[in-house]
């Protein structure tokens, strides 16, 4: 009997994909292999300078691999991601940058509006006060980005991304880089959800997260990347996010602390020494 529910199409997804900044410089990732499901949200875990956003780049055709490929797939049809013309690419990924560039003056309510003309959509009030509550800017829509604070700044980025993403219909990816770096607990806690709703919408969510607790708690899927550019691992985070694999990514040993038998969160040993 045909099995009656097929897995999730795999949207994006790199293949061997060696990347360098230039040639005299050693690669950046190496050979690196990994799929980001739809309707999950995965996350990228790494040192420093492992290449956590540089992966994200390429994976957004921002940059082209030296081999290998970036890919993204739809029913039917497979594209590589470097070769989708750049309006196409905004009308299927969106990107969260870890710092968002110096905004000229914009005021919040433009930028998220910026986020449906990405899409190639025209303004629409209605469905940018929705990306704006969502991502809890509403009370800041009338002030300029750059008088804002980083947390808050983060959380326009998640306005406009949500702002693109609602105004594309078709399949469609998200990707985020640190974006609740700067925030708040309340503040992350709501961003990672406003991701998590996303992802439920059926896209697929990559988003580079160096807080574990906030991994183990959002996503159902995780890649450690290491030091050199390469796979450490990549699978259900469960899985994966282990305090034997972290030890052997981060150089330090681990402890898992755990409420009602599920593990929350992963702390350095030398932390949890500090705080007893
Ligand atoms: N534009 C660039 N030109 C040359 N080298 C770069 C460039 N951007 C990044 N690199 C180098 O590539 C490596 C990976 O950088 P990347 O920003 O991807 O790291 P990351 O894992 O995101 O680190 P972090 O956790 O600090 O954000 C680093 O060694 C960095 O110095
Ligand atoms: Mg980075």
């Amino acid at each position: 009997m045909p099995d009656p529910s097929p897995p999730t199409p795999c949207l994006l997804a790199a293949r061997a994909v060696t990347f360098s900044y230039s040639p005299s410089h050693a690669p950046v990732l190496r050979e690196l292999t990994a799929e980001f499901p739809a309707g999950a949200i995965t996350a990228i875990v790494g040192p420093n300078g492992a290449g956590k956003t540089t992966l994200l780049r390429v994976l957004l055709g921002l940059v082209r691999p030296l081999s290998g490929e970036a890919s993204w797939t739809e029913p039917a049809r497979v594209q590589h991601v470097a070769d989708m013309p750049a309006g196409a690419r905004a009308r299927r990924l969106v990107y969260i940058p870890q710092r968002l560039s110096p905004a000229f003056g914009f005021l919040v309510r433009e930028l998220v509006e910026m986020g449906r003309h990405a899409a190639g959509a025209g303004p629409d009030r209605a469905a940018i006060a929705s990306a704006m509550e969502r991502a809890r800017v509403g009370e800041l829509a009338s002030r300029p980005f750059d008088e804002l604070s980083v947390g808050q700044q983060q959380r326009v980025g998640l306005a406009r991304a949500l702002a693109q993403l609602d105004a594309i219909n078709a399949p469609a990816a998200l990707l985020a880089d640190e974006p609740a770096a700067a925030m708040d607990p309340l503040q992350a806690t709501h961003a990672l959800s406003a991701l998590t709703d996303v992802a439920r919408a059926g896209r697929a969510v990559v988003v580079v997260l160096h807080d574990l607790a906030q991994v183990l708690a959002f996503c159902e899927r995780t890649l450690l990347l290491d030091a050199a550019g390469r796979v450490a691992a990549h699978g259900p985070t469960r899985d994966v996010l282990t305090p034997a694999a972290l030890e052997s990514l981060f150089g330090l040993p681990f402890d898992a602390a755990a409420t009602g038998g599920k593990t929350t969160t992963l702390v350095p040993r030398t932390q949890a020494r500090l705080a007893s």
